[in-house]
This record gives structure tokens, sequence and C-alpha cells, in this order.
């Protein structure tokens, strides 16, 4: 029970990640703030985590590129369970914009993916950090990619340039917040099916001999789990990990290693 009685919120909650690491937590006694733009499966991840009687679960529609809704969202965590203990900087994605090349990319499709997956962790993390430093305590995951350490086979310039610029950032927070007792890491996750999104991705635009090659070029041979992802995020926020910060952790069965 690394985490009874702390508080955490995971972005983009009603997600395969999201869910992942929240039931990961709740089962080890943290209450959760799950916060997603989709509502539906919000409420039904927040739903199965009550129901299996570990830490809380409370869902929050909040989306994570509007520093109002976000900050509304990291109060109400505060008031609901005490303290805000652990943020998990996981909503992102690529929504579906085309791989173009870089000469033909459209300048909306770059603002739409960039502040998702970048503005959003800056949002969140501006949001956590007051209640963590006044607190003397806390542990922030920023979800890097893969893409942002070899270039995005499957993946378009927008996200992987978004996903590297969460190393730096992290590298960044980790400095500036460890004298007030607050830990800093990322997690750089290779290809993990974590729903019909990727699946989406690694079915519908890969050949059977495409993913084969692909699998070829991964030492371990294989896609990762989101069990895997999580058992990496939920290190980095224990005590387990107290002095380690401000470093991007490659999983991705050997893939690239920095
Ligand atoms: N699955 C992978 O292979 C993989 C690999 C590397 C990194 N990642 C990263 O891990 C994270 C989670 O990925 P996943 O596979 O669980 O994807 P997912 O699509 O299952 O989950 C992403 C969630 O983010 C939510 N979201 C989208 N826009 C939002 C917004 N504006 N505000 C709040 N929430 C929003 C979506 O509704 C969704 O529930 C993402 O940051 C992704 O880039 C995933």
């Amino acid at each position: 029970m690394r985490f009874q009685g702390r508080c955490a919120v995971v972005t983009g909650g009603g997600g395969g990640f999201g869910k992942a690491f929240a039931e990961a937590l709740a089962a080890e006694g943290c209450n959760v703030v799950l916060a997603d733009v989709n509502q539906d499966r919000l409420e039904q991840n927040a739903a199965a985590i009550n129901q299996a009687g570990g830490g809380k679960a409370l869902a929050v529609v909040c989306d994570v590129t509007s520093g109002e809704a976000v900050q509304a969202m990291a109060a109400q965590a505060v008031e609901s369970f005490g303290s805000l203990d652990i943020l998990i900087n996981n909503a992102g994605g690529s929504m579906g914009v085309p791989r173009d090349t870089i000469d033909q990319v459209k300048e909306d499709d770059w603002d739409r993916v960039v502040d998702l997956n970048f503005k959003g962790a800056f949002l969140c993390t501006r949001a956590a950090a007051g209640y963590m430093k006044k607190a003397g305590y806390g542990k922030i995951v920023n979800l890097s990619s893969i893409t942002a350490r070899m270039g995005g086979q499957l993946t378009p310039v927008q996200y992987v340039s978004a996903k590297g610029a969460v190393i730096s950032f992290t590298r960044h927070v980790a400095q500036e917040l460890g004298p007030f007792g607050i830990n800093v890491n990322a997690v750089a996750p290779g290809i993990v099916l974590t729903g019909e999104r990727l699946e989406k991705m690694w079915y519908g635009r890969k050949s059977e001999q495409q993913r084969q090659d692909y699998l070829d070029q991964i030492p371990l041979r294989r896609l990762g789990t989101p069990r895997e992802i999580s058992d990496a995020v939920l290190y980095l926020c224990s005590d387990q990990a107290s002095f380690i910060t401000g470093v991007t952790l490659d999983v991705n069965g050997g893939m690239f290693s920095a």
C-alpha cells in the first residue's frame, strides 16, 4: 500500500493508460481524480474503481488545454480528498490528424496536437505545483513517447515534437521544484495497444510484414502492456524513487535506450 491516503490526479483518465494508472494507484489505497473530456468513459472507469473497494475515484470532466478548467479541477481534487500529492500528465494523443509531410502540415493541426500533449502538461503542472509546494511533497509524472526519442514511424510531427518538449519541460521543472520536495519525471512508452485508437494505428496502417519488421526492431520482440507502463509510472510516484528526478524512463522493450 505505497499510496494509502494520498490523492492523485490522472489526466486522460477515460483512456487506456489513464484507467490502468488510476486502477493501480487505487489498488494501493490512493484516492484518484480522473480528468478527461470523454464523460462516458470517465464515469465508467471511475465506477469500476469505486466498485473495486480500494481508494476512491472521482470523475471530473476537464479539458486540459483550458487553464480555467484545469485550475477548477485541481481545486476540486483538494476539496474532495484534502491534498493533491500526485499528478500524472497522461491526456494526449495525435487526435487523428494526418501524418503530413512537413511542407503540408496545417497550422490548426499543429496547434491542437501541441496544445493537448504539451500545453496540457504545463497547465496541469502549474495548477498542481502551488498545492505541492505548500505541502512540501509531490510527485509529477509526464507521459512522453518513444517517438520523441526516435521520430514517429506511425505518428505525425506535431505529436512527436510535443512529446519531445515534454522531456525538456520535465527536466526544467524538476530542477525548479526539487527544493520543495517535489519529484518530476517522465515515462516514454513504446507502442501499447490501449484501445481502439492504437489498434487502428497498428493494424490499420501497417501490413503484417510491416508489423513484424517493427517487432524485429524491439529486443524483447513484442509490444508492451498497460500494466508494464503502469508499473513504471507508479514506481516514479513511489518512495522507492525518492532520489530520482528530471529523468525520462524509456519503457519500450529496448527499442531505444538513452
Ligand atoms: N498507447 C501508446 O502506445 C502510447 C505510447 C506512447 C505514449 N502514449 C501516451 O500515453 C497517453 C495515454 O495514451 P492512451 O494510449 O491511453 O490513449 P487513449 O486515447 O486511450 O487516452 C487518451 C485520453 O485522453 C483524453 N483526452 C483527449 N483530449 C483531452 C483533453 N483536451 N483534455 C482531457 N483529456 C483529453 C481522451 O479522451 C482519452 O481518454 C497519451 O499521452 C499518449 O500520447 C501512448
